[in-house]
């Protein structure tokens, strides 16, 4: 894993804030993206399906690409950013499950058994998932790696915005996916603010009202 400039914790996710306007003279190495994208990875995902799919979009005809199907108030970030990458679930994940498990068995790392149970419990209740299941646990890993990306990118000494401001039925085609295997979760604009900018720094709701102990 490559050095990271900020390694401070708490800085790193207490003063993160949305920056939706970056300084358009940066950019961000492809191998840095690849590098963050490795490490936003490591997020848990449900049954390690891993089901993300990253799109980075870095040039001007993939950002203009992009606008076709993003809403007017996201143009800032797009047109002002390094890279936006955007997130895309990928509901067949399963097809490889079998694959993955095998690799993991035959590293040494689980028995026959455990592989066996492993398959066997998990499988079938994808194989047999209604979309909705399958597009909603593919949200929720996106959502994991993409927090985990957001914070990273910090790490490295990027700002981020996430974004979900965009047409959901034309963004999977509009960057070339495939729509019967890619839902369209989020997209994260990445990049070094913008120095004449002020950041907004929200506030939260207080928590204790939305917290109950049983
Ligand atoms: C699912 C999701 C969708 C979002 N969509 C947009 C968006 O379309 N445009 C935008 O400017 N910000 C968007 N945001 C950023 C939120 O507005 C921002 O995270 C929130 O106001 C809290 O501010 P903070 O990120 O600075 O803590 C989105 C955030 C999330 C998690």
């Amino acid at each position: 894993m490559s050095e990271l400039i900020n390694n401070d914790f708490s800085k790193i996710m207490f003063d993160r804030h949305s920056v939706r306007q970056f300084d358009p003279s940066i950019k961000i190495p492809r191998d840095e993206l690849q590098t963050m994208i490795e490490q936003a990875a490591t997020a848990p995902s449900a049954c390690n399906l891993q089901s993300w799919h990253f799109v980075v979009i870095d040039t001007p005809e993939g950002k203009s690409k992009l606008k076709e199907a993003a809403m007017k108030f996201n143009y800032p970030q797009i047109d002002s950013s390094s890279a936006v990458i955007f997130l895309a679930g990928d509901t067949k994940s399963h097809e490889v499950y079998r694959d993955v498990w095998q690799k993991v068995y035959a590293a040494g790392k689980i028995d026959k058994a455990k592989l066996d149970t492993i398959l066997n419990t998990f499988l079938p209740l994808y194989e047999k998932a209604t979309p909705e299941f399958l597009t909603l646990d593919a949200t929720i890993d996106c959502s994991m790696v993409g927090m985990q990306l957001l914070l990273i990118a910090r790490a490295h000494g990027y700002e981020a915005n996430p974004w979900s401001g965009f047409n959901f039925k034309t963004i999977i085609p509009t960057l070339g996916l495939d729509e019967k295997r890619f839902v369209p979760v989020m997209a994260i604009s990445l990049g070094k603010p913008a120095t004449d900018q002020p950041v907004l720094k929200t506030d939260r709701y207080n928590t204790p009202m939305l917290t109950e102990f049983r």
